[in-house]
């Protein structure tokens, strides 16, 4: 077991947990999209650290975070034009945008492969403390592996107390889900994991944009150009059925059917929309349809409730794939393939 510093979010604290990364050390950092776990991307044993405290499998990658477009230059070969126009338009935010890597990033960040994911975040405390680490700073979802990724200091300090070094507790994360990975190496961009930065985003700056099929479908493969994409991910301890269908109410119907002939106790996560259809069922509500938005930035959280309150089975309510709900869905496709 590690002493596990506690850190709040004021200037002294933040260049404490910094100094704690320059001495090869982890720390756990908000963003807006999930909590990071990082360490200095260019120090191969305390990368190491980030791959022990998770139980991650070391054949996939993690994101690099800065703070300054200026720094990127470090750490990529070469920041290709689409690049360079997707960075103007939505850094600092929730995406990752993969080049070829330089020398001075470890490999064991890479996991072998010739690129590297990095990401400018948002979060304000985020960007104050790479300020300070003045690093590259690899950064995984701060979860158990296949666990939800955190979206509150709550969720971290109950799975991570004890593994890392130092833990800042800022506020919940406003997205809620991963940020959206793009290949940028090519000419188009290729989206893949969807996230807060939606294809059509990419679109509207890029033009062409090409959605990698391991965002939709199969997550058996054994070399998804993504390699975290292979691997179950996002799950509660509750067994997840998740429920589609072409309109609501055929969802409606189905889920009525499905939680007939479920297994222990069983919630319905489902949404503004639908809830006063299941009188008969206890149900969990995690937004309206027509705000994803919401659903995105409540679904990891409503896994880790259920959990707690002993739910066994998770009937879930797809919802259309416009928007975030692309990234909403691919999180819930994955959650339920256990
Ligand atoms: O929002 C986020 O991206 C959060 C916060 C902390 O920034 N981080 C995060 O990291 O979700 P992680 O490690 O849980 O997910 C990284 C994803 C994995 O699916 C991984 O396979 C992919 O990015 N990835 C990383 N480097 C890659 C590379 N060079 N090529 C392809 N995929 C890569
Ligand atoms: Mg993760």
């Amino acid at each position: 077991m590690k002493d596990t510093k506690i850190f709040g979010t004021t200037k002294e604290e933040l260049i404490e947990a910094a100094d704690i990364i320059k001495n090869g050390g982890t720390v756990i950092f908000p963003t807006e999209t999930v909590y990071g776990l990082g360490a200095n991307a260019k120090n191969d044993e305390a990368v190491e650290k980030i791959f022990i405290a998770k139980g991650r499998p070391s054949d996939n990658p993690l994101i690099v975070h800065i703070d300054d477009f200026s720094k990127i230059n470090k750490y990529v070969k070469k920041v290709t034009p689409i690049a360079k126009k997707l960075a103007d338009k939505y850094w600092p935010g929730p995406m990752t945008i993969i080049l070829e890597k330089q020398d001075s990033i470890s490999n064991l960040v890479s996991a072998g492969l010739k690129t590297v994911g990095i990401r400018i975040p948002s979060n304000k405390v985020a960007l104050e403390f790479l300020k300070y680490c003045d690093l590259p700073i690899a950064a995984p979802s701060a979860n158990i592996s296949g666990s939800p990724s955190p979206t509150n200091s709550k969720h971290v300090i109950s799975d991570m107390k004890g593994r890392v070094d130092g833990i800042i507790c800022g506020e919940n994360c406003d997205v809620g889900v991963e940020s959206t990975v793009i290949d940028c190496t090519g000419e188009i961009p290729v989206i893949l994991r969807p996230g807060g930065i939606t294809p059509k985003m990419v679109s509207e700056v890029c033009g062409d944009v090409i959605i990698d099929k391991g965002v939709d479908g199969a997550t058996d493969s054994s070399k998804p150009k993504s390699p975290g994409m292979k691997y179950k991910h996002y799950a509660p301890k509750a067994e997840v059925t998740l429920i589609t269908g072409s309109d609501l109410d055929e969802i409606i119907v189905k889920i009525l059917e499905v939680s007939k002939n479920t297994k222990g106790k069983t919630v319905i996560l489902c949404s503004e929309e639908t809830k006063d259809s299941f009188y008969d069922f206890e149900t969990m509500c995690i937004g309206s349809r027509n705000k994803p938005e919401t659903i995105a930035k409540n679904l990891f959280n409503a896994f880790r409730e259920c959990d707690e309150k002993g739910f066994e089975t998770i009937i879930l309510e797809g919802i259309d794939k416009e928007g975030i709900g692309l990234a909403v869905m691919n999180r819930a496709v994955r959650a339920a393939n256990k």
